[in-house]
């Protein structure tokens, strides 16, 4: 684009209608973005009247009741992100140099992520109270298009995304165990070989759910496909099928605290399990990250990271659920093997 195309363009449009445009976008509703931003209806329409104008092309269209938008309002909504980035940005270096930390932090985590980052979230909003955060809690898939359209400033997943270049910052163990009803027929036996429970029914979560996909692979590295007998789109729902004896199905350990304590669930003894994972902090590569955005990330680094462990305590509980079945069969005090039968 040529300078003199910049300074009309800079001449004409504003950052408010900027806002306007970016808010009817997201929302895919003029009604919504008015509410949002306190504005009537016909100031909103007058302002993307003029920045249609501007720009000299329709940025939405209407298809039915549906607003959508076009391909020149995509990129449109592309160069607001980047705007309103580096203003959010200068706006905290700026408040970092006057000594605050104030600003907005926007998360998007994959659902799992939901049972330890609010609680880490905790502390950390106490100490900055100045920064307001926008959490996304949404599957794997959702949360990796979220990172290639730069909809946040951090993202946390169980796997970083091969799709795009990123960077990757592992900061807590997640361990995928296979869980039963604590009645079930497998419930105290070990080194469950995994063609075992192939046989048996299994609860999965959603297609585009990493814990899905990564249950998926382990399964195929043993020549093996997962007997799916239903498909639900929540952890909750899943150890409520699995504790009234739906099936059994494989979920971050971090989800089962709860039931575990309340001797609801069993983590089983099969072998190729636990499958060994970690979280990742992830942002794409080259993003500049704000200094909220830097700072988080410190603190997950951290004490977010022991608050994370700490609430969790995936450690301890994992330990005593492989040393069970042992205790119960023979009634001595628990020894862990850690060797694990050959896979056939
Ligand atoms: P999910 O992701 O919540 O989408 O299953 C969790 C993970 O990747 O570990």
């Amino acid at each position: 684009m040529n300078k003199l195309a910049i300074t009309s363009l800079v001449r004409h449009m504003s950052l408010r209608q900027l806002q306007v445009f970016e808010a009817i976008a997201r929302h895919s509703s003029f009604t919504r973005a008015a509410e949002e931003l306190h504005l009537t209806q016909p100031t909103v329409s007058a302002q993307i009247k003029n920045l249609t104008g501007t720009v000299g092309l329709p940025l939405f269209e209407q298809i039915g009741k549906k607003i959508h938008v076009t391909e020149a309002g995509r990129a449109l909504q592309k160069t607001c992100r980047e705007v309103f980035d580096a203003l959010s940005r200068f706006e905290m270096e700026t408040a970092d140099m006057k000594g605050l930390k104030h600003g907005h932090l926007r998360l998007a985590v994959v659902t799992t992520a939901k049972y330890f980052v609010p609680r880490a979230l905790g502390p950390f909003c106490q100490r900055y109270p100045g920064v307001d955060v926008a959490l996304k809690v949404t599957n794997r898939e959702r949360v990796l298009e979220r990172l290639m359209e730069n909809e946040d400033d951090l993202y946390i997943f169980g796997q970083p995304p091969a799709e795009i270049d990123v960077e990757a910052i592992p900061f807590l163990r997640n361990p995928l165990v296979v869980i039963a009803a604590r009645d079930h027929p497998l419930a105290n036996k070990r080194r469950i070989p995994i063609e075992r429970i192939a046989q048996e029914a299994f609860l999965v979560r959603e297609p585009g759910s990493g814990t899905r996909l990564a249950t998926e692979r382990r399964f195929a590295e043993f020549g093996l496909k997962i007997p799916v007998k239903m498909e639900l789109g929540s952890n909750e729902a899943i150890k409520q099928g699995v504790a009234g004896g739906l099936g059994l199905s494989v979920l971050s350990h971090h989800t089962l605290f709860m039931e575990e304590q309340g001797g609801l669930l069993r983590v089983l003894n099969v072998e190729g399990f636990p499958i060994e994972r970690h979280w990742y902090m992830v942002y794409p590569k080259g993003k500049q990250l704000s200094v909220v955005a830097r700072t988080f990330l410190d603190y997950m680094m951290t004490e977010g990271k022991r608050i994370a462990e700490t609430s969790a305590n995936v450690k301890s509980r994992l330990r005593r659920s492989r040393t069970r079945g042992k205790t119960e069969r023979t009634g001595r005090s628990p020894t862990v093997s850690r060797k694990r039968r050959t896979a056939r």
